[in-house]
């Protein structure tokens, strides 16, 4: 476990204001959670600007099945990547449209790629990488 450092900030102080609003609506009970997790978010940032980093991301992929041969085509690029991808979970929208929501773990390059060769198929209406982390190296 490692231990709790208490440091010192300036900062202006509408600064503080606004985010003592916006943490208090985001029902943080202090300034320490939301800035130990603004930190963590930068450096989870940080890491995915290298294509080594071990790390894991979801990819979301909105699209008509009807589209022809999509499926198919989704399918087939899973498959080229299967070693690195976690699970696929398939939503029926409606008639027309389905969600998939893709768990991609690897380095974070391979990860970009798999999300980029996915996004690009035609007949996606919409698709987008989050990323994350395996949470290994944050406390
Ligand atoms: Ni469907």
């Amino acid at each position: 476990m490692s231990k709790l450092i208490r440091f010192g900030v300036s900062l202006p102080d509408d600064l503080i204001k606004k985010f003592d609003r916006i943490i208090k609506n985001k029902k943080y009970e202090n300034r320490s959670k939301a800035i130990g997790d603004l930190i963590r978010n930068f450096i989870v940032e940080e890491e995915w600007k290298y294509d080594n980093k071990n790390s894991i991301g979801t990819i979301n992929l909105v699209y008509d099945h009807h589209k022809r041969e999509i499926l198919n085509k989704l399918n087939g690029i899973q498959h080229d990547f299967h070693e690195y991808i976690v699970s696929d979970t398939h939503v029926h929208l409606d008639h027309n449209n389905c969600l998939d929501v893709i768990i991609v773990k690897g380095k974070t390059g391979r990860i970009r790629q798999i999300a980029d060769t996915l996004i690009s198929v035609k007949g996606i209406k919409f698709g987008k990488l989050s990323i994350a982390t395996q949470g290994k190296d944050l406390r």
